[in-house]
């Protein structure tokens, strides 16, 4: 493990290395404990730098068995060697060498996950974004750019299969019954990319001919056994080259292409150059196991790597700061294709739920950072919401403000101008102003300024001038290190809504550029007047969620009750039932608070019943504005002096009298969509049970819910229903004999499927209430459970701290003490995964007095404990400051 060195890293620092290496030979010799590394690499030295200039190499733990230039070992006086450093201060006079470095790594023992580690008995590797130096010393940078050649050697019985980067090469058989093959990938890349694999797996095989007329092989390799569960995988994959092909004129460039699935991985997946290695949750699929949420996650992950091979590998990042140069466009690029391949209305509600839930809070509180940072500790903290979605918003907002066409011919000039090249969010920026003529340095700070912005916004209406005023405030809150912040161009999208539900026309505009619908706010304040409005029209605000802004708008409640029903956005029409409704908890927040019972506007409950009912709208849509906000949503809404407990009983209260308003059209609508046909995990088929699994939520509620979940429970014949259920009796029957009874039946029919297990651990560990700290304490020690994986850690303690409001931030404290204990525990094995848990604790200080205090002992013992990693200290400090 390395501990913090306190080193913080900086853009500003940022200067090409003296020295390249344009060629890289590795050969593996693997074994458990001491696999053999020996690279070959032309080492240049770039124009204009001295020949007295030393090669420094990047290492972490790193064991040197040797090391020569152009044949001849070195001196002890020419170099020195430290696990985490390799330092050649004799360098020949020649401007290109050759560098022999053999190294010896121990896979088994590796509980970092990062390098070459061992999962399953399955050799593989994470690079991404510091691993490559775990594996042998090297200029570990993104912009050192390498064709590399990789020979692999293993024992047959132990490894019949030997993957890397690029093409396979050749193999054959060695003497005692080891085998070897040879891979070479022509497409220069940085190390991060590397990849290799190595071990007993099942394939299933497919093959794609590209725009060109070249045939691809693709391969899915997994666990023996699970072919059968790959298969949902590779459809998507295959539907994401054809998609990037049509949409952004991007084709496959290897002959082969391949993703592994493994089951112990820090992260979702990872976009190795045709070698993608995934998160075996993230593969592996069918009804029986899977969620529609979790073939939901299957498309957009393999599509989200597939997709990284132009954004990203074809052209990589100059350096870390510039991560969302690939991963907020990779990630915009993902949420297209599921839109296309899906709802487009559908997948923005769900994408904006997200956002709010993950992106908001990190921007709003101790860690906010800018898109592009400027300063970091530990990169592997830097793998954000911020970086990922909200990156991917900005890149939205560049095709907001540029249309459909001009953004593809920047994205054009994006691919044509950078390709085989290291670069930067300003080269990225630069083929936009080119393509479009615009300047663009304002809209800019988007990836300069953390924080999330807020638009002030009232309106007026003149009937006797016939004038609509619409006055606009920005502003941008301070954020940590930022406390002054410049103004920012916000492309708002809107709309004027008369009272039959069209648009309402005017003739002119003034007091802010308003194109195709866009009002582009550039100043602290607009005061944008539209005349010739006869009528007062209802206003749509951030149509499409064009910008991730907050808005905080003077509106009538009637208007919103009428945008609910009528807005032609359906986006905006689900924003509006959600305000609505968010109202109303807030509201009852404080009527619990206050001693007072809550009360709901019956207008609300009935808009709930019409919704449900309205068969002109998708199911999924349906689902979606069913769904309350979570616990987490009204917090962040209320803001501060947050207890936990009240917004639960405010949400409930609603659930209740939704569900009581509506009982029988409800229960009616449960009937009707009972599924008959066979499963299919398309996405109409699973709105439809999206909508019935929510229905069952709200009539759980009500006298014989419980009979009525249980019935779910057992008749379910896929996992999206079953899980559903369980849920319901779980949570809201917490302790009954149906409930004891299901979770006792799934366990005994899924106790040797880890990933379905996750399921049970993660339901359990979000049942609401102050006893599950002990129920989770108890499930450390299950069978199911092991704190060297991942995904077992994330599913019961990360659902615990950061999906269980009520059980979490439990009053005395509890939920917190057990969090210091596990993150301390998990952190001895697996740093990074650590530091993700450490940040459920990120907006502590919008808790009430009592809560605030205990978790702030509960980081402070986190902080105050010995040896921290880099990671962790990283991630509590800022979190404390
Ligand atoms: N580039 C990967 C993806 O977004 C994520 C890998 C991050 N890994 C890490 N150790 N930080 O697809
Ligand atoms: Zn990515």
């Amino acid at each position: 493990m390395r501990t913090d060195t306190g080193q913080v890293f900086k853009l500003e620092d940022y200067r090409p290395n003296d020295y390249l290496i344009p060629e890289t030979n590795l050969t593996f010799r693997l074994s458990p404990q001491a696999t053999r590394v020996i690279a070959v690499l032309t080492v240049e030295r770039r124009g204009g730098v001295s020949a007295s200039a030393p090669l420094v190499l990047d290492g972490d733990g790193l064991t040197l068995l040797r090391v020569e230039i152009d044949g001849r070992p070195l001196e002890p006086a020419d170099y020195m060697a430290t696990p985490d450093q390799l330092t050649i201060t004799t360098v020949p006079a020649t401007p290109r060498f050759q560098l022999v470095i053999e190294t010896e790594v121990a896979p088994a023992g590796n509980e970092t996950l990062m390098g070459l580690y061992r999962s399953s008995n399955v050799y593989c590797t994470q690079c991404e974004a510091e691993g490559f130096r775990r594996i042998t010393y090297f200029l570990d940078r993104p912009d050192v750019l390498s064709v590399y050649t990789v020979r692999i050697e293993a024992r047959r019985d132990e490894a019949p299969l030997l993957l890397s980067n690029g093409n396979p090469v050749e193999s054959a058989d060695l003497t005692d019954g080891w085998h070897y093959a040879v891979w070479h990938d022509p497409f220069p890349k940085p190390s991060y990319l590397f990849a290799l694999v190595a071990g007993d797996l099942g394939k299933v095989t497919d093959s794609f001919v590209t725009m060109s007329g070249r045939k691809v092989e693709l391969g899915i390799y997994v666990e023996p056994g699970k072919e059968m569960l790959a298969g949902y995988a590779m459809d998507a994959l295959k539907r994401s080259m054809r998609w990037d092909e049509e949409a952004f004129g991007c084709e496959y460039d290897l002959g082969v292409f391949n993703i592994v699935a493994v089951s112990d991985f820090n992260m979702g997946a990872m976009e190795n150059k045709g070698l993608n290695i995934f998160n075996d949750k993230y593969v592996l699929a069918d009804q029986e196991t899977a969620t529609d949420a979790d073939f939901a996650n299957i498309e957009a992950i393999i599509a989200h790597e597939y997709f990284h091979n132009w954004t990203g590998n074809r052209i990589t990042c100059r350096d870390w700061f510039q991560l969302c140069l690939k991963e907020g466009l990779t990630v915009f690029r993902d949420h297209e294709f599921s839109a296309d391949q899906r709802s487009r209305a559908v997948k923005r509600i769900a994408e904006v739920r997200t956002l709010r839930a993950h992106q908001f809070p990190e921007d709003q509180g101790p860690l906010a950072h800018p898109v592009r940072p400027r300063r970091y500790r530990e990169i592997n903290n830097f793998y954000t919401a911020t970086v990922y979605e909200k990156g991917s918003e900005v890149v939205r907002m560049i095709r907001t403000i540029l249309g459909d066409e001009t953004f593809r011919a920047g994205m054009n000039l994006y691919f044509e101008r950078h390709d085989g090249q290291a670069a930067t969010i300003e080269d990225f920026i630069k083929v936009f102003e080119d393509a479009s003529g615009r300047d663009l340095q304002q809209f800019a700070l988007w990836y300069h300024q953390a924080g999330t912005p807020n638009l002030t916004v009232s309106s007026t209406h003149n009937p006797g001038s016939r004038e609509f005023t619409l006055e606009i405030e920005q502003s941008v809150p301070p954020t940590p290190s930022e406390s002054r912040k410049r103004l920012m161009h916000i492309p708002l999208a809107f709309g004027l809504v008369g009272a039959d539900g069209e648009p309402v026309a005017y003739s002119s505009v003034e007091g802010a550029t308003v194109e195709n619908g866009v009002i582009h706010i550039r100043k602290r304040r607009h005061v944008v007047r539209f005349s010739g409005v006869a009528e007062r029209p209802a206003v749509s605000l951030n149509r499409g969620f064009s910008a991730p802004v907050t808005l905080s708008v003077e509106q009538k409640a009637d208007d919103q009750f009428f945008l609910a029903g009528h807005d032609s956005d359906a986006f905006s029409r689900w924003q509006a039932f959600n305000t609505i409704l968010t109202d109303a908890l807030i509201a009852a927040f404080r009527q619990i608070l206050g001693g007072k019972p809550s009360v709901f506007a019956s207008r609300l409950t009935d808009l709930a019943g019409k919704i449900a009912g309205d068969e002109t709208l998708e199911p999924a849509y349906r689902a979606l504005a069913l769904a309350l906000p979570s616990e987490a949503d009204i917090a962040r809404d209320i803001g501060k002096n947050i207890d936990p407990d009240a917004v639960f009983r405010s949400r409930e209260a609603l659930a209740l009298a939704i569900a009581t308003a509506n009982k029988k059209l409800f229960s009616d609508l449960y009937d009707h969509l009972v599924d008959d046909d066979a499963f299919s995990p398309d996405a109409a088929s699973a709105g439809r049970r999206a909508l019935r699994n929510i229905l069952l939520d709200y009539l759980s509620l009500l006298p014989a819910g419980r009979e009525l979940a249980a019935d779910h429970f057992h008749s379910a014949t896929n996992m999206t229903d079953r899980a559903a259920a369980l849920t319901v009796l779980a949570h809201r029957h917490h302790g009954s004999p149906e409930a004891i009874k299901a979770l006792a039946d799934f366990e005994a029919v899924y106790a040797d499927d880890p990933l379905v297990m996750d399921k049970w651990l993660q339901i359990q560990a979000s049942v609401p209430g102050p006893q599950t700290v002990d129920t989770v304490r108890a499930l450390t020690r299950h069978s199911a459970f092991s704190m060297a994986n991942p995904n077992r850690v994330r599913s019961l303690i990360g659902t615990f701290s950061s999906a269980n409001q009520t059980g979490f931030h439990r009053a005395d404290g509890d939920g917190y003490r057990f969090f210091t204990e596990t993150v301390l525990e998990v952190e001895k094995r697996n740093p990074q995964v650590a530091a993700r848990l450490a940040t459920a604790l990120r907006s502590w200080r919008s808790l009430e007095p009592g809560r605030q205090a205990k978790a702030r002992e509960a980081l402070l013992a986190i902080a105050n404990a010995e040896n921290l990693s880099a990671d962790l200290r990283d991630i509590v400090e800022r979190t404390l400051v």
